[in-house]
This record gives C-alpha cells, sequence and structure tokens, in this order.
C-alpha cells in the first residue's frame, strides 16, 4: 500500500481508483482531454454540407447557465447531463449524412469512458453527503434545449442538412463543456 502511493506520487498520474477520486486534477485534465478528443471526431464527420438558411434554427441554448458559478459536485452532474444527451442523440438515425461509423463508434467509446469516470466521481461526493442543489432549473433547462435539438430532427426527417446543424451545434455545447471542466476543483 505505501509503495503504490510512493509509485503514485512518483509517475504524478496514478490511474488507480483511489487517485482517481481523490484528485480534481486529474479528473479534470482527463475530462478536458476526453471533450478534445471528442470535438476532433466530430468535425471528422463530413459537415461542410451546405444549407438552406431557412434549415438554421435558434435551439436557445439556456444561456444564463453560462454565468452560473459551480460547486464540484453541480459541475460534475451537469457535465454528465450534457454528455448523456449528445449519446442519446447521435444514437439516432444519421443514414441521410454517410457518416462514417467508425468515428461515431470512437465518439461513442468516448462519450462512455468519460461518463464513467463522472459517475465515479459523483458516487464519492454523494457518499461524502457533500452534495444539495435543490430547487435548481439548470438540469430541467438543459433536457428542454436538447428535447428541441430532437424535435429539430424529427421534423427534417433527420436530413443531412439537419444532422449537419446539429453537429455545428454539438461542438459549440463541446465548448461549454469545457469551461465546466473549470468548477472541477477541490476549492
Ligand atoms: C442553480 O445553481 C447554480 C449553481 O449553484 C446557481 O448559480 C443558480 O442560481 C441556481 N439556479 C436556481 C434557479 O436556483
Ligand atoms: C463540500 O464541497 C464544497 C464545494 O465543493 C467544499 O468547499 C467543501 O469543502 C466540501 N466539504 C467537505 C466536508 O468536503
Ligand atoms: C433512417 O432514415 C432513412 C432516411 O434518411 C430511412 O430510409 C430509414 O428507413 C431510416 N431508418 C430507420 C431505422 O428508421
Ligand atoms: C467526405 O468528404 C470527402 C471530401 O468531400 C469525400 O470524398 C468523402 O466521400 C466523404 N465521405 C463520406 C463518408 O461522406
Ligand atoms: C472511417 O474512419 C476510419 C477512422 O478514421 C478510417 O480508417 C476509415 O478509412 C474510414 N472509412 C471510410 C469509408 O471513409
Ligand atoms: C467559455 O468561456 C469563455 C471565457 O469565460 C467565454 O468567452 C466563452 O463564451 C465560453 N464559451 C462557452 C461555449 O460557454
Amino acid at each position: 500500500m505505501a509503495q503504490s502511493y510512493i509509485l503514485c506520487t512518483a509517475f504524478l498520474f496514478c490511474f488507480s481508483t483511489t487517485a482517481l477520486s481523490m484528485s480534481s486534477n486529474v479528473l479534470r485534465l482527463q475530462q478536458r482531454h476526453s471533450i478534445s478528443a471528442s470535438q476532433t471526431l466530430l468535425r471528422q464527420l463530413n459537415g461542410t454540407f451546405q444549407c438552406h438558411l431557412e434549415d438554421r434554427m435558434d435551439f436557445k441554448f439556456p444561456e444564463e447557465i453560462k454565468l452560473q458559478k459551480f460547486q464540484k459536485g453541480q459541475a460534475l452532474l451537469v457535465i454528465h447531463e450534457v454528455l448523456q444527451q449528445i449519446f442519446d442523440i447521435f444514437r439516432r438515425n444519421f443514414s441521410s449524412t454517410g457518416w462514417n461509423e467508425t468515428i461515431i463508434k470512437n465518439l461513442f467509446v468516448e462519450l462512455s469512458w468519460q461518463v464513467d469516470h463522472l459517475e465515479t466521481a459523483l458516487e464519492k461526493i454523494i457518499e461524502e453527503k457533500n452534495f444539495s442543489w435543490e430547487k435548481n432549473t439548470t438540469l430541467l433547462d438543459l433536457k428542454q434545449y436538447y428535447l428541441r435539438i430532437v424535435q429539430y430532427l424529427k421534423a427534417k426527417s433527420y436530413s443531412r442538412c439537419a444532422w449537419t446543424i446539429i453537429q455545428v451545434q454539438i461542438l459549440k455545447d463541446f465548448s461549454f463543456l469545457y469551461n465546466l471542466t473549470g468548477f472541477i476543483s477541490d476549492n
């Protein structure tokens, strides 16, 4: 035990579960890395398809969320929710796009990995009973925003153009997530 602890400090990055749940810095770095990887994958999908102006849509991202200050547990919960929603969107019918399935599969691997690590960290916070977020509408606002996205895709019959617009929108959401990782800290 003492030995493995020394090894952990010596190598800075130690991927044992205890180290993971203890260090906010490691969790933050991992989340940032994974968000960047997801963005890169999304950009690799062919998204240069030109759309008509009338296909554009304001999905009304709940802007006030960007100005909020979150505690660590709250930030983790918000990131978790957004990733789940993105996951659900890309599980829908994108056959019109001709997107490379391998890239989508890699995106799913990245998202699942991230969600798993968030859940481990969240479990720890809940276990320590250091979590409360009563009557907060943040998650509900986000759910409604993603519902609008899904309704749009359905209304446009999952067309190639609609997917291109969603792809751009989700890329922005990943930038928002990247910002949120700033709240993953111990103080
Ligand atoms: C929700 O929580 C965030 C972060 O703690 C806070 O900034 C915001 O004001 C809360 N919103 C409501 C409606 O309570
Ligand atoms: C609970 O979380 C808050 C905000 O993340 C932190 O400031 C506080 O020190 C934590 N308390 C305990 C007992 O861990
Ligand atoms: C997916 O959408 C295409 C048209 O874009 C359609 O031909 C196909 O039947 C749909 N597949 C499913 C499983 O709904
Ligand atoms: C992606 O775009 C390139 C260049 O426009 C094209 O050659 C390729 O066939 C496209 N791939 C798919 C899967 O649509
Ligand atoms: C799909 O993407 C993978 C990984 O980037 C690549 O190796 C493969 O050649 C691509 N397939 C097609 C049909 O473009
Ligand atoms: C991320 O944070 C920067 C700096 O606070 C801000 O300018 C930018 O608009 C934010 N982006 C998103 C998508 O929240």
